[in-house]
């Protein structure tokens, strides 16, 4: 197949393009800044020569918009929302003006379009939507309007000849540099990888491998339209994600933080504590129905098979300079 990757240069992308390539695929990458075979420029935003690439595709996964690591100020709050919603109108139009639209267009979104709750896992029918929990800052309904007004773009294009998926997608854990796991990691080799604010928040989380399967099941399946959890089934509270994850790595011991703690760790790396301390209770309600299987559904296992590979892109990096 033919497949586009608008913001597919990310970490998400490196993951997407490493899997769709190997399974024999043709992948176009849409990019500001295009630096490798295979790209193509867009500013993101406005339509151009870039919507010839999508013309005669058959899948558009959009992956664009800026990063959400980093301090919620109201100008990153402004161009988190301004690049998703931009780049996702722009994909709509390019789909909707093609002579031969794709037959799919999945669309990212995110699991933090769900409360902060401990109390039942949220799947696609019966979740609740953030932004009206009580006893949580005010600012962190914003994430949950970016979200909507990400997921709205999507349906208000009109692309009759496409399938329309919306990604509602828990942190993707890659052994790649840079990448979550990696972050999460070097914490608990730092020994401060402990329960963050008592550590009864969720964490919602999905196999780098897994959601590079669910994103191919989800092109190949005609019949699932409409948002999808894509997390794997077993979301656990951070106490237990960071010990599974330090046991992983042989790091048993984490020092625990306090809600302060969290605050100055979350300035040190300009990052911002809503993404350590709200609770992700995300379960794959839809995939499961559909008859996906996880290879990868319980966090202690993945975890090691995550610490092996980081491991081995260890040695093998030492062997090269040895
Ligand atoms: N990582 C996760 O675990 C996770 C989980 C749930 C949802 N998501 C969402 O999935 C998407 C991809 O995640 P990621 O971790 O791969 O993010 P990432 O590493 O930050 O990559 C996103 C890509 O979007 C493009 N981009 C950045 N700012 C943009 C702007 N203003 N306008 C247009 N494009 C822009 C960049 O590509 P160029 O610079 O090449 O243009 C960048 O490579 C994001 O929207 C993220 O919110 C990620």
């Amino acid at each position: 197949m033919k497949i586009v990757i608008p913001g597919g240069t990310g970490q998400v992308g490196t993951i997407l393009r490493r899997a769709l390539s190997a399974a024999g695929h043709e992948v176009t990458v849409l990019s500001r800044r295009p630096a490798r075979p295979g790209e193509v420029p867009w500013d993101g935003r406005t339509l151009g020569r870039w919507a010839e690439v999508i013309d005669g595709s058959d899948a558009v996964v959009n992956l664009a918009g800026r990063s959400v690591s980093c301090r919620y100020t109201a100008a990153h709050l402004q161009a988190m929302m301004d690049s998703r919603v931009y780049s996702t109108r722009a994909v709509g139009e390019a789909i909707a003006a093609a002579a031969a639209p794709p037959r799919v267009w999945l669309q990212m979104s995110t699991a933090t379009i769900y409360a902060h709750r401990f109390d039942a896992p949220n799947d696609e029918r019966t979740g609740v939507f953030g932004g009206a929990e009580p006893a949580v800052p005010g600012y962190w309904a914003y994430s949950v309007d970016i979200a909507k007004a990400w997921e709205r773009e999507q349906e208000e294009a009109c692309t009759p000849y496409t399938r329309k998926v919306a990604l509602r997608s828990a942190m993707v854990m890659s052994p790649d540099r840079g990448g979550v796991f990696d972050v999460l990691l070097w914490l608990a080799r730092l020994g401060l990888g402990g329960p963050v604010a008592g550590g009864a928040q969720y964490v919602s989380w999905i196999h780098d491998r897994d959601f590079a399967r669910a994103v191919e099941f989800l092109i190949d399946r005609d019949d699932v339209a409409g948002p999808v959890n894509l997390a794997a089934p077993g979301p656990l509270p951070q106490r237990m994600f960071m010990h599974a994850l330090r046991t992983a790595w042989g790091s048993p011991a984490g020092l625990p933080a306090t809600k302060w703690m969290a605050e100055l760790g979350a300035f040190l790396l300009r990052s911002d504590t809503e993404l350590l301390l709200k609770s992700r209770r995300v379960v794959p309600g839809r995939l499961l129905e559909a008859g996906f299987a996880f290879r990868h559904p319980h966090w202690p296992e993945a975890a090691d098979d995550l610490a092996g590979r980081v491991r081995s892109r260890s040695r093998l990096a030492a062997g090269q300079t040895t």
